[in-house]
């Protein structure tokens, strides 16, 4: 099981239009997918259920005393394949309640499913508190959406710094990639901020970059998948693109896992 936390302590660079999205395009390859919304905000849980459908979600499970088990708070979706666990107001909560020991409790969790999904997909919060440390600690692959629309990168390096600190405690936290978002194809600015990201992070900036288009704006609020509201849209064929190149990266680190099995020679660092 790939547990893919879409991270990145800034609001509006495209985690929620990611997380949405991806899990959407696995699912519909035929990957059993969960997507779990950790912002309290919910705009992922809005985009697959109406609030009048739920009656338990992520908080009933990790804040609210008697807790829940996870599958209580699984709802299906429109889309096969994909289910969701939703978020409300409450989860916040979080960033009090839990003390630093209890920060293994979204893993434990998503454990007990573990044999249901191929991946989850996790929504995280804008911000850097312990919703985002709990996700690290149970995710094996880390995403990080980038906006291209403002000079983006100054922050960045904090990300890196709380990678950096998740992967002491979970060693096999690896970063998936960076994903330029948001990038306006007539602007110097898009340009310049995708060279930038490019120079840092080189072979993990994603080759897929997802433009700018106002059809994943309007998809939401129809409850619609961006491949069902535009399917010829821009969003529509970067996310496709983006899908494609993720599942191509997993089989990459799949082949790489299977080498470091194997007695190697001493090769030099790089
Ligand atoms: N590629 C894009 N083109 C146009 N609008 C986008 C794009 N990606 C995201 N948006 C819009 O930007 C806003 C913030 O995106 P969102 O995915 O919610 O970011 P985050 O979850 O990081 O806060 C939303 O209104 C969303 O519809
Ligand atoms: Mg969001």
């Amino acid at each position: 099981m790939k547990v893919i936390a879409i991270a990145q302590h800034k609001g509006g660079t495209g985690k929620t239009t990611t997380a949405c999205n991806l899990a959407a395009g696995l699912a519909i390859r035929g990957h059993q997918t969960l997507l779990v919304d950790l912002d309290s905000q919910c705009n992922a849980t809005i985009s697959y259920l109406s609030p009048e459908m739920i009656t338990h979600t992520l908080s009933s499970v990790l804040v609210t005393e008697p807790t829940l088990p996870l599958s209580d708070a699984i709802y299906t979706t429109h889309i096969a394949k994909l289910d969701i666990v939703p978020s409300n107001l409450r989860l916040a909560n979080l960033e009090r309640f839990v003390r630093f020991e209890e920060q293994y409790r979204l893993k434990k969790c998503l454990q007990t499913v573990s044999n249901r999904y191929e991946f989850i997909i996790l929504d995280c919060p804008p911000n850097l508190g312990m919703v985002l440390n709990q996700a690290l600690l149970a995710a094996t692959h880390i995403l990080i959406p980038v906006a291209a629309e403002y000079y983006p990168l100054e922050g960045l390096t904090d990300l890196d710094t709380v990678v950096v600190t998740a992967q002491e405690p979970n060693p096999h936290l690896e970063v998936l990639g960076y994903l330029v978002t948001r990038f306006d194809i007539r602007s110097g600015l898009s340009r310049q901020a995708l060279q930038r990201v490019k120079d840092m992070h080189g072979k993990l900036v994603f080759q897929t970059v997802i433009r700018n288009n106002v059809k994943l704006q309007y998809a939401p609020a129809f409850r619609e998948t961006i491949y069902e509201h535009a399917p010829r849209s821009y969003g529509s064929e970067d996310y496709d693109a983006l899908t494609e190149e993720i599942l191509e990266r997993l089989q990459i680190n799949r082949l790489r896992m299977v080498n470091h099995d194997k007695p190697q020679k001493a090769t030099k660092q790089k």
